[in-house]
């Protein structure tokens, strides 16, 4: 048995831990980012490391007649300096998007406009990048990351909500306050984009099983849709897919009152059947030089993908060490 088969027979839990963890190593991102060996594998996740790079792959996804949400990657930023040009990286994508007839549709994390900083630097920074997708007539979607930032990030959501009612927020399922906190944005007329969640979150604030996380998921859903949120499911889990449908079909909801939403690369098959029934799907494309965190949550939402991985930065350092 190979080092990528002993890795991916890890315990699930501990392996998507030990990634979580590794995802917040600013060393190891500086590594991978320069290493060739990890650019084919990041290549399926990431839609390029540049705007010129990203745009033919968004364009692509629109000829297929997918949605798009654009992401300039990025997160955990600790300069204003770093913060203030993330703000300039969205306006000239949401500009580009606009001039090419794509989508204007964003999704950026608060910890990128310096939520970490001061609240107050990021709702200013945020605030611009709103006033630029309001200019195009766009949508943008605040990402909602691990749960210390989850106050602070409805609360950034609320000024820009007053400020322009196209912009949603992200909820995750395996948050125990997820049921309250959805109760309050369908009150203030909001939009919820639905997913289970991505970090390793302790057991006091989330739930820690998959069958809870599904559970809850299933209650939110019922509860967005019943509503008439217009929300974003966003999930590649077949369950949770059929029983959206079936929530949908028995209650007489349009296809055009909600949509299903999946990442750049992952399933690309489902995403490609709910489309064939007339659903509406809406792919989350990221793009930029940041991708390591994004990446290692990839990773750690999948096992194989690590042995997958692994494996293929072998072959590439075989081949590479054989030519020398
Ligand atoms: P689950 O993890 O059970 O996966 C179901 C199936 O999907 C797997 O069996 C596998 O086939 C496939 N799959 C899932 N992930 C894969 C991967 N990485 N590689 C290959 N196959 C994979 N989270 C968050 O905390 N904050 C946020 O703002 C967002 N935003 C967001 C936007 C969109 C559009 C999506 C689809 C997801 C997010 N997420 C997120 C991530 C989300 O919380 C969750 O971690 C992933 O979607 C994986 O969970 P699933 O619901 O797909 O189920």
């Amino acid at each position: 048995m190979s080092f990528a088969d002993d890795v991916r027979l890890l315990p699930q839990r501990t392996m998507r831990s030990l990634l979580i963890s590794l995802s917040h190593r600013r060393s190891l991102a500086r590594l991978a980012v320069r290493s060739p060996l990890t650019r084919p594998v990041v290549a399926r996740f990431v839609a390029g490391e540049s705007l010129a790079e990203a745009l033919p792959a968004i364009a692509a996804l629109k000829r297929a007649g997918l949605h798009t949400t654009v992401d300039v990657l990025g997160e955990s930023v600790t300069s204003p300096e770093h913060a203030a040009a993330a703000v300039d990286r969205y306006l000239a994508t949401v500009a580009a998007l606009s001039e090419r007839g794509l989508d204007p549709n964003v999704s950026l994390k608060l910890t990128q406009m310096g939520l970490a900083i001061d609240r107050d630097l990021c709702r200013t920074n945020v605030l611009r990048v709103v006033e630029a997708v309001r200019g195009v007539g766009g949508f943008i979607r605040f990402d909602m990351e691990d749960h210390t930032t989850t106050d602070a990030t409805l609360d950034v959501w609320r000024s820009a909500h007053e400020a322009y009612p196209q912009v949603g927020v992200v909820i995750q399922s395996a948050l125990r306050r997820s049921s309250a906190d959805v109760d309050a944005i369908i009150a203030a007329g909001g939009r919820v984009r639905l997913c289970k969640g991505a970090y390793d979150e302790p057991g006091s604030v989330a739930y820690r099983t998959r069958a809870a996380v599904d559970a809850n998921y299933t209650r939110l859903m019922e509860r967005l849709l019943l509503a008439d949120a217009y929300p974003a499911l966003a999930t590649h889990d077949p369950k949770l897919i059929a029983r959206a449908i079936e929530i949908v079909e028995r209650n007489g909801i349009g296809r055009d009152r909600f949509e299903f939403q999946m990442l750049y690369g992952v399933r690309r098959d489902l995403q490609r059947t709910l489309l064939d029934r007339g659903y509406t799907v809406r792919i989350y494309v990221p793009y930029g030089q940041e991708w390591y965190p994004y990446f290692m949550r990839r990773l750690a939402e999948r096992p194989a993908n690590v042995g997958f991985m692994l494996r293929a930065v072998i072959k590439e350092e075989t081949r590479r060490m054989r030519g020398k």
